[in-house]
């Protein structure tokens, strides 16, 4: 298999943890006789002090002439005071708008060793394996009109959906769910908003293709409660861009850090991939950073854009077997460290290359 990714580490800890990534899919190639053709680019804030412009026009070409786009992060307080379009974050809004994936799959699931590090009591959270299907290009991200009047001290933005983006967003979601628990819960706020009376009515006419899947509906201030309530109640969620944006990153108290959690953005010309973190411009450069939600996400462009099934597996069986074994980030610490060692964002890295190495030769789980 050769694929050419593009790798947009961007700021803070985005380049600490894409590196680690990196090394894990070089170590697979090694293996397994793989190429994997990288090619770095600059996105973000470093491509605001750099090139004057969040995403450059050789990032842009390039990600469209890659096989799969490896995002680390963006962001930075020095840019907090720039307009929503001049701000790092913009260059990402670009590149997934350009790329044209509007399926962001950010799976998020229990590993038991890192039950205690949960606010959430052990049970609640045992065998959780949740499958968020956030879309990813619509609703109040993109839609227009949008200002901020400074004069009139008034601002607005605007959450629209068509039918369309609805529908094929939801028949990738029932899709996903044929192939796992079969039940697929659907989250809007049409209670009060109609784009979610249209999303709603949308979902329920797509679930008449998939009758082998069990369809719900919740409200997203209440599926909120829920996700920390039960959890193991939920298999596929189906989310509009906002709603999903927010119930990702409360998923990370399941997992037991926002670190742990990879996605990947499918549908479009050429798939992206990133972690669900930002550039945690608290910890960066500090060798704190956790690498396993860019790890695991270095498995997802194997397994979505390489077809290599095998290889994705042993990547995520190797973090299992890593936190198994005791090694953790500090993220991953809360309360009794006995046991535990703790590990710098490249030794974390390193420790997965040697178990995946392992998991290569003789596949457990
Ligand atoms: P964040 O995700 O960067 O950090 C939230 C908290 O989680 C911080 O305490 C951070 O230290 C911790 N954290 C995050 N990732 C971690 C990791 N891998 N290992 C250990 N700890 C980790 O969110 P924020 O602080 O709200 O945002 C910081 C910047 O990142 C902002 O500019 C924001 O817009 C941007 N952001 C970018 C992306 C992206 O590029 N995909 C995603 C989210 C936020
Ligand atoms: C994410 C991030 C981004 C989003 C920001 C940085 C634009 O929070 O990927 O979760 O809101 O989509
Ligand atoms: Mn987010």
């Amino acid at each position: 298999m050769h694929l050419k990714i593009l790798v947009t580490a961007g700021d803070g800890i985005g380049p600490e943890v894409t590196n680690e990534a990196v090394a894990v899919l070089n170590e697979i190639a090694q293996a397994g006789g793989h190429t994997f053709e990288f090619d770095h680019r600059r996105i973000g804030g470093v491509a605001i002090v750099q090139d004057g412009t969040p995403l450059p026009a050789d990032t842009l070409a390039a990600a469209l002439d890659s096989d799969a786009v490896l995002l680390g992060a963006v962001g930075g307080n020095e840019f907090n005071s720039l307009a929503p379009d001049k701000r790092p974050e913009a260059g990402l809004l670009q590149i997934r708008s350009a790329l044209g994936g509007f399926a962001n799959l950010r799976p998020a699931f229990a590993f038991k060793e890192l039950a205690v590090n949960s606010p959430l009591r052990p049970e609640i959270i045992d065998g959780a394996d949740i499958l968020f299907v956030r879309e990813l290009l619509g609703g109040l991200y993109f839609g227009k009109p949008r200002e901020w009047d400074k004069t009139t001290g008034r601002a607005f933005n605007t959450m629209v959906y068509t039918r369309d983006e609805v529908a094929r967003v939801a028949r990738i979601a029932f899709d996903l769910a044929r192939g796992r628990r079969k039940k697929l819960t659907s989250v809007d706020k049409a209670n009060v908003l109609e784009v979610s009376q249209l999303w709603r009515a949308t979902v329920i006419e797509v679930a008449a293709e998939f009758p082998d899947v069990a369809l719900d509906h919740q409200y997203v201030d209440a599926m909120a409660m829920h996700l920390m309530n039960r959890p193991k109640d939920f298999d596929v969620v189906l989310t509009e861009n906002l709603f999903g944006d927010i119930l990702s990153d409360e998923s990370g108290v399941i997992t037991g850090s926002l670190g742990m959690l990879p996605s990947a953005t499918i549908g479009g010309k050429v798939n992206l991939y990133e972690p669900v973190h930002g550039s945690a411009p608290d910890i960066a450069g500090k060798g704190l950073a956790n690498p396993l939600g860019a790890i695991m996400t270095a498995a997802l462009i194997l397994r979505h854009s390489g077809g290599l099934e095998a290889e994705a597996a042993a990547i995520e069986a190797a973090v299992r077997k890593v936190l198994e074994q005791g090694f953790r980030t500090p993220d991953l610490l809360r309360g009794n460290k006995e046991g535990l060692t703790v590990l710098s964002t490249t030794e974390m890295g390193a420790k997965v290359r040697e178990t995946v190495k392992v998991q290569l030769l003789a596949p457990s789980r």
